[in-house]
């Protein structure tokens, strides 16, 4: 990035001094992935991340947001290009953004930019960030993402993607492993080792030891784990808290100084025209509607034994974990004739493979409501035939 007489430039340059992946992925253009539960701080991480980059003016950034209708980046509006809540406008911004990323290396040439593009004030990147990906996963948007991710790069046409989990259910066909930028907020240990590869826990990348707000705490939301091009270390970061209020008061002081847009020479040449007024159906995506999701009601599967066992116990407890000890004495109290003869080992190995394994709870470990939730929501048996889990120890 060069230029920086935008407002709220210096504050950037200090940000990304003390965050060295933020110009990482603007500076030299870089898909990216940011993964967290629900609860993680995904919004916050990315209401951050669209402050840093709409400070300066050679980045053009668009915002998709099919699962909360743009709720998260709305406080920095004013200072986003193009915006789409539905699935219709999502397409738009998609089709063009990949039109861009494939013209562009003609005009590599004629610019006099070498092998890539190089970000200007008059030639700027494009970066769409996408919260809620896996609604957008649902939509079947997704071979235009991974499309975007395989030829935008090097025409400084990225992508950012939000999404609740790492896994196939969540990414569609993008590859985590495959993105340059992976972050990781309060996540399942599943996501840690897909998202940083195998080992990574060993190593330190122990996001799924954070915990996601709960209430009115936020513990520790929009804390994370980054993992990019510059950055190897397993340090964890915080996202900065930024309040509507200034956020809005920046994102207006920038859109007063001007957006940056995009060059005639790209949008004419990829046949885009940023004019056309985009569908503001505000449409909350819901799986039975769109009809790709089967996770529908009806045909939702049975949970193995344990887990649903233990969800219920769950269920009914106030706290938000419970620890295996006490969950096995109420399992065994509630279902003698199941549960009679359940040790510890067993109840720990069906609950991990169930992907929701006890983890750190106060001084001890705990088996969290939170966990046991989004495993199930994610729960496919490996095979119809899958035996019961009561003997898995
Ligand atoms: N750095 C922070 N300081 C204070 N509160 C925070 C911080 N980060 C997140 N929170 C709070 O934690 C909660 C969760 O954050 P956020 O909504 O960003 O998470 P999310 O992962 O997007 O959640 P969802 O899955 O519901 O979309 C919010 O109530 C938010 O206000
Ligand atoms: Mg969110």
């Amino acid at each position: 990035m060069r230029s920086t007489e935008r407002p709220g430039a210096a504050r950037y340059r200090a940000t990304a001094a003390r965050c060295p992946f933020l110009p990482y992925l603007g500076g030299s253009p870089t898909n990216g992935v940011l993964v967290g539960g629900p609860g993680s701080g995904k919004s916050t991480a990315l209401l951050g991340i669209a402050e840093a980059l709409t400070a300066w003016e050679d980045v053009a950034v668009s915002d998709i947001d099919l699962g909360s209708s743009g709720a998260g980046l709305d406080p920095m509006g004013d200072a986003i290009q193009r915006c789409a809540t539905g699935k219709a406008a999502a397409e738009i911004l998609l089709r063009d953004a990949l039109s861009i990323a494939k013209a562009r290396p003609r005009l590599f040439k004629k610019l006099g930019m070498g092998r890539n593009w190089q970000p200007s004030p008059s030639h700027p990147a494009l970066v769409l960030l996408i919260d809620e990906y896996p609604a957008l996963v649902a939509a079947g948007l997704f071979p235009l993402v991974s499309e975007i991710i395989r030829t935008g790069r090097k025409s400084a046409v990225t992508v950012l993607m939000a999404a609740q989990g790492a896994s196939k259910d969540f990414l569609g066909a993008a590859d985590p492993a495959s993105v340059p930028l992976r972050i990781a907020l309060p996540c399942q240990g599943q996501d840690v080792t897909r998202l940083m590869g195998t080992g990574a826990i060993a190593e330190g990348w122990v996001a799924h030891r954070l915990q996601p707000a709960e209430g009115d705490n936020p513990r520790d939301a929009s804390v994370c784990y980054i993992r990019s091009g510059r950055h190897t270390e397993p340090i964890p970061y915080r996202f900065a808290w930024l309040d509507e209020d200034e956020a809005e008061r920046r994102a207006q002081e920038r859109q007063a100084a001007g957006l940056p847009q995009l060059d005639t020479a790209s949008l004419s040449l990829a046949g885009v025209d940023l004019n056309v007024t985009l569908p503001d159906s505000v449409e909350i995506w819901t799986a039975a509607e769109d009809g790709e999701d089967t996770r529908t009601a009806e045909n939702l599967v049975p949970l193995p034994d344990i887990p649903a066992a233990v969800l219920a116990v769950l269920e009914a407890h106030e706290a938000p974990a419970m620890t295996p000890a006490d969950l096995i004495v109420t399992l065994k109290a509630c279902d003698p004739a199941a549960f009679g003869d359940l040790s510890l080992v067993a109840l720990g190995r069906a609950l991990s493979k169930f992907g929701a394994g006890a983890r750190a709870y106060g001084r001890e470990r705990g088996v969290y409501y939170s966990d046991l939730l989004a495993a199930a929501a994610n729960y496919r048996p490996r095979s119809s035939g899958e035996p019961s889990d009561r003997n898995a120890g």
